[in-house]
């Protein structure tokens, strides 16, 4: 959740730690800070955004740094609990990711032992134990704290005397950057784009020395050598490219996302799931996600039981965790954007511990998920920067229509009706986006309620649950999901002129009865706005407002039907004003449980 950055190297570091420090401020952003090395550390520290510590700076020449941008979970958003944090003789500097769960433990203990601690964090103890083990090597110092500590964490420390940073990982995400006379440490790639493409993963365990010139690796006492990888997204594809929000940006590139994610696929699906199409072993598919991951699961199983006829679980991986299960002749397939949620993460060694054959369906190259998993499939939706998920939510999608249709158990001109449907979603999508005033307008129409609901059936509740999600995320509605058959069963009460509905439609089996219900919502006075398909005359007799959707077979209508809703949402949040790509409370990636 929190964004960390390092840099040692030939060049300032403050402006360069700042650059990064912007680039990952949509992984936490309640506050932030950097120390520098000089002959001493300077700490520059304070709640709020990158933005405002900038303005507070001045000119500094040092060339080796450590930043930290961060989403609060131990003491509240301040200056005090801000990262950098310092150890007592103010010569060590630490910034954390992650959470040390025995850290109440371990600070009464070294408040007994005379440190003195100054803020409320979990992350204090950890550069309080590397001052009491240190005995003149500071890779050695983390080494021997970090054997003390329990939970996850990613640290950059650095420390008064030779220039050099120590990194360590445990479950939680950290690389190093490799560039000509410079090396960067930092939570995710896209903070150090700008520099360096080429980047080293750490494993869980190893520790790793930096210095301008060369980095050496340890786990376990041994040194150890990593593979560089190239990261395989462009500078351009991490920025806004003129667009006024990042959302918007990865609203608008859906179409090519989803080009993305078919291209290599589509023409040779069977490479998709090779042993598992031929593999008559599995008993069942166990989908685990959070959020909206976990709605591209719930569309996942209806196509997967629907095409492959197999039986699929879709559990929220939040729970799967904490509860007896039954798991036999299992894949279990963990669906995460970031490959880094703390929740999936657990879900996924459960299910492996638990005997199961494991795939993560994900976006990121080289995350922990993909050192979990048996397989990994990339969904290729490239960097995703806005908060709120979009475009790793359609190629969400798109990887379960290819999963599927590598599965399936339907005769060969239903599979090449539906792959040809497949091939046309990228202009189905641009239609709808080259519509979207229409859409624009009801997003600030919606904008005035404070409360709505979503309602959907069959494959699209879902996409009504994924609506609901995205509008309360950014725009601060109170929105709730619903099976537009379950509305009668309490939800009802809530009816009233003041809370409008959104009606998900799909010219499937389950259109008239949605019909039906909206007739039953409309007695009550509530407006509402359908998701109808271009040339339906029906629905549009019925309801307030109509969301026109280009039309497309009903199977893939959770594609084009998620991007209108979208829209929707971030229209309603930009005309309330809301800082749409880094909303309240929230941050990209949940690596706490
Ligand atoms: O990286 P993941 O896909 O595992 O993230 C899961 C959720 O935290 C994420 O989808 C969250 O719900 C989004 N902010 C929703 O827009």
């Amino acid at each position: 959740m929190c964004g960390l950055i390092g840099y040692i190297g030939n060049r300032p570091a403050q402006p360069i730690l700042i650059d990064c420090l912007r680039r990952l401020e949509y992984r936490g952003y309640d506050s932030c800070g950097l120390a520098l090395l000089g002959d001493g550390i300077q700490v520059y520290k304070d709640q709020g955004k990158v933005a405002e510590l900038q303005r507070g700076l001045s000119l500094n020449n040092e060339r080796t740094g450590i930043g930290h941008t961060r989403w609060a979970t131990h003491g509240r958003p301040s200056g005090i609990n801000a990262h950098p944090h310092l150890d007592c003789a103010g010569q060590i500097a630490l910034v954390h990711n992650g959470i040390v769960t025995n850290f109440l433990r371990l600070r009464q203990q070294l408040t007994q032992e005379g440190h003195i601690f100054s803020s409320e964090t979990d992350t204090e103890v950890i550069v309080h134990l590397i001052e009491k083990y240190y005995r003149g090597d500071l890779a050695e110092a983390v080494a021997t704290a970090l054997g003390q500590i329990e939970g996850s964490y990613a640290i950059i420390a650095l420390q008064t005397g030779p220039k050099k940073l120590v990194v360590a990982r445990n479950e939680s995400p950290l690389l190093i950057g490799l560039g000509d006379g410079e090396n960067f440490a930092a939570s995710d790639a896209a903070a150090i784009l700008d520099y360096t493409d080429r980047v080293v993963y750490l494993e869980d365990g190893d520790i790793g020395v930096i210095t301008d010139r060369e980095i050496t690796i340890a786990n376990n006492g041994h040194e150890v050598s990593r593979q560089v990888q190239q990261v395989p997204w462009t500078q351009e594809e991490a920025q806004k490219t003129g667009y006024e929000h990042f959302m918007l940006k990865e609203i608008h590139e859906q179409p090519r996302v989803i080009q993305n994610t078919l291209r290599g696929y589509l023409s040779a699906i069977e490479p998709v799931a090779p042993e598992i199409a031929a593999n008559g072993d599995i008993a069942q598919v166990l989908l685990l996600g959070c959020g909206t991951s976990y709605h591209a699961a719930l569309v996942g199983k209806y196509l997967l039981e629907k095409l492959a006829k197999v039986a699929v679980r879709a559990e929220l991986a939040s729970e799967f965790n904490y509860h007896d299960t039954l798991l036999s002749k299992t894949w279990a397939i963990g669906i995460t954007q970031s490959g880094e949620t703390a929740d999936t993460l657990m879900a996924l060694r459960k299910a492996k511990s638990l005997g199961c054959k494991t795939l993560v369906i994900t976006n990121v190259v080289g995350s922990s998920a993909t050192r979990i998993a048996d397989e990994a499939f990339y969904i290729k939706a490239g960097p995703e920067i806005s908060v709120a998920a979009t475009k790793s939510f359609i190629a969400q999608l798109v990887a379960f229509y290819l999963l599927a249709l590598a599965w399936a158990r339907i005769d060969t001109s239903s599979r090449e009706r539906l792959m040809a449907e497949l091939r046309l979603l990228p202009n189905k999508v641009q239609q709808l986006l080259d519509g979207q005033d229409d859409i624009a307008e009801l997003g600030e129409y919606l904008s005035r309620y404070d409360n709505a609901f979503f309602i959907g059936r069959g494959i699209n509740l879902p996409v009504a649950l994924e609506g609901a999600l995205k509008l309360k995320e950014i725009s601060y509605i109170h929105a709730e999901g619903c099976a537009a058959g379950e509305l009668k069963h309490g939800s009802f009460a809530l009816l009233n002129p003041h809370t409008p509905v959104v009606a998900i439609g799909a010219q499937d089996n389950t259109y008239d009865t949605l019909l039906t219900n909206i007739k039953e919502i409309k007695t009550r006075g509530t407006p509402v706005i359908a998701l109808a398909a271009e040339g339906d005359r029906e629905i549009d007799k019925l309801v307030d407002h109509v969301i026109w959707i280009p039309g497309t077979t009903p199977l893939l209508s959770p594609v084009v039907n998620s991007v209108a809703l979208q829209l929707l949402a971030y229209y309603a949040a930009r005309k309330r004003g809301y800082p749409i790509d880094q909303p309240r409370n929230l941050a990209k990636s949940v690596t706490v449980e």
